[in-house]
């Protein structure tokens, strides 16, 4: 024991005679990447700066709407919570140093929008803007309510604190608007139960990053936490427990969230595979499996030959379809195992009756098709996985495609698109898939529109969206496990296909990073080595 004291004596003494020794050049470390300063994330479709620095007020900063505006609530919130994201948490109450010069600052921006506001953004919304900081009065024009959302948030990003209490702006004029309509980011409540706080914190990161539709994998095989009015039992009996369901009140808390930023929620009640956790409350729902001729204790996919099946799918999409006001819901129809339904008597007789023969693909082409024509009868558009096009059924014209396998997904969009259908890009983005080093490169460099087909077909792919499913994430990590890898797809989303090299965004994403941090996301680092300095006051 005092032979250890004796050594750390020493190995403390010559740590500091080291110390002593050493000449410590000041600054001399350096970042892998060196961060921009001013950039906006994603990088707008045209803007111009120039080297004319106006200071800006935080003190009596206005955001206002010009005489001729239909205001409504979502720009007056949106006024509220840019002052913070702008100037910092402590905004409203800290005490600004106010700069003495104030023939040279930029004291207000000034919001135009024409059309009065829709309640809901939806896949038709403008969210083009112009964002024009010239002299001393900075302007932000846009044709709806959704424009001026996201000139906003690039305003706020334009303006850099620079301690103190003090912030510049450089003069500028900005011209844009998204490449693609459909920006999303799946998120999984089944595998892991993300709280309502946690998803609200992603959806203002993700407004913070221009993403637009926030689809929500809300069940799955191993818990159902939706609450549902008419099913009370499927949480009751399918969620983990009592405290890791989304009640009703949840769910509108959630969908207003990200209605005033600009977001969809697109929900995802995935069938006829991925259903295990619906069984427990409607019984007769699910396939029972068999083995040898008698039932076997488990159970397959919803039973596609029980006509209680589709009076029960009637009922529950009847209410999915009024509790969630966006035009779509996603109806999964992946990774159906037909090995259940092929061990099934009945569902045998069934395919005989049917003349199916032994093509399973036939059968899930018949139950997708009585769930379509549900769904449609609901006035509600859908999303499905790619399964349901592969497996060669029929579905409307208006239906959204979502293409996931990673393997020949060029060619699936090419055969997507050439049946005329809209399609979303999801393969190339699972962000639940990690690995070490510098990953964000290849998320930024997957262009949805890179496959063969004529213009017509690439026009068809309305956007893409990213994966984070919820095997290994919770609270604890969705944050940090999303962003900012996630921010690489939004710039490739809404910025213009020309905008792909990593290393002119690289610099933009090591100061977006620092940027989220600063605003109280856990966004973890990037680009190796670096620092991000500390700028609010
Ligand atoms: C971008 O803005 C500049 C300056 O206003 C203008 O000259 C140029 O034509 C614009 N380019 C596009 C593609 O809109
Ligand atoms: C903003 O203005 C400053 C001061 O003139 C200049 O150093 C900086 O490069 C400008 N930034 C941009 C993005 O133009
Ligand atoms: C769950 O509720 C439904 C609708 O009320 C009912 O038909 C079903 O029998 C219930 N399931 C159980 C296991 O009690
Ligand atoms: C299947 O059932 C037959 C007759 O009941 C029995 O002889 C055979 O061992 C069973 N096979 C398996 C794999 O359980
Ligand atoms: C099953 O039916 C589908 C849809 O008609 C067809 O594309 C596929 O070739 C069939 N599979 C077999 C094994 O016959």
């Amino acid at each position: 024991m005092a032979d250890i004291r004796v050594c750390m004596f020493f190995a403390v003494l010559l740590v500091f005679v080291a110390e002593a020794n050493v000449q410590h050049e000041k600054y001399n470390a350096r970042p892998a990447v060196v961060a921009t300063s001013g950039s906006p994330w994603p990088l707008p479709r045209n803007m111009t700066t120039s080297q004319v620095q106006y200071q800006v007020n935080a003190d009596d900063f206005k955001f206002t709407v010009d005489a001729g505006t239909p205001a409504c609530d979502i720009i007056i919130q949106a006024f509220v919570r840019y002052k913070w994201i702008t100037f910092g948490p402590r905004s409203d109450t800290l005490k600004f140093r106010r700069r003495p010069n104030k023939a040279n600052a930029v004291n207000q921006l000034t919001v135009h929008y024409d059309k009065p506001c829709d309640q809901y953004l939806s896949l038709e919304s403008d969210e083009s803007y112009t964002l024009a900081v010239t002299g001393n009065t900075a302007t932000l024009t846009a044709n709806e309510v959704w424009g001026a959302l996201r000139g906003l948030e690039t305003f706020s990003q334009l303006v850099l604190p620079q301690g103190s209490g003090m912030f510049v702006i450089n003069s500028t004029l900005i011209r844009d608007a998204p490449r693609f309509k459909h920006r999303g980011v799946l998120l999984d409540g089944s595998r892991h139960f993300l709280s309502v706080l946690k998803l609200k914190e992603n959806l203002e990161a993700m407004a913070q990053n221009k993403f637009n539709v926030f689809h929500w994998h809300i069940v799955d095989d191993q818990a159902f936490p939706y609450e549902s009015i008419r099913f009370p039992n499927m949480s009751k009996l399918g969620a983990y427990d009592d405290n890791h369901i989304y009640s009703q009140a949840d769910i509108q808390d959630i969908i207003e969230f990200a209605r005033v930023r600009g977001i969809r929620v697109v929900p995802e009640f995935d069938s006829p595979g991925h259903t295990q956790s619906w069984g427990s409350a409607i019984s007769n729902l699910l396939t029972k499996c068999y083995n040898n001729g008698s039932f076997d204790g488990s159970y397959g996919p919803v039973n596609p030959a029980d006509e209680s099946s589709y009076n029960f799918l009637d009922s529950f999409f009847g209410e999915v379809a009024n509790v969630f006001p966006d035009h779509y819901i996603h109806l999964g129809g992946d990774e159906v195992d037909f090995s259940c339904w092929e061990s099934n008597p009945e569902i045998t007789e069934f395919m005989q009756d049917k003349g199916f023969g032994k093509n399973y693909s036939l059968l899930e082409e018949f139950y997708m098709q009585n769930l379509l024509n549900i769904v449609s009868s609901y006035k509600k558009g859908y999303l499905i996985w790619q399964e349901v096009i592969d497996n060669g059924a029929k579905v409307a014209a208006d239906t959204v495609v979502e293409v996931w396998k990673i393997e020949n997904f060029f060619q699936e969009l090419s055969k997507v698109t050439s049946l005329g259908y809209k399609t979303v890009l999801a393969a190339c983005w699972y962000l639940d898939h990690i690995s070490y080093g510098l990953d964000w490169h290849k998320y930024y460099q997957c262009d949805p529109r890179a496959f063969d087909g004529t213009s017509a077909q690439k026009a068809l792919v309305i956007g893409g969206e990213t994966c984070l499913w919820g095997e290994y994430v919770d609270d604890t990590n969705v944050i940090s496990r999303l962003w900012p890898r996630a921010s690489a797809i939004a710039e490739r989303l809404w910025s213009d296909e020309s905008v792909n090299s990593v290393s002119a965004a690289e610099g933009r994403m090591e100061e977006h990073r620092c940027r989220m941090v600063r605003r109280g996301f856990n966004a973890q680092p990037m680009n190796g080595p670096g620092f991000c300095p500390v700028e609010f006051p």
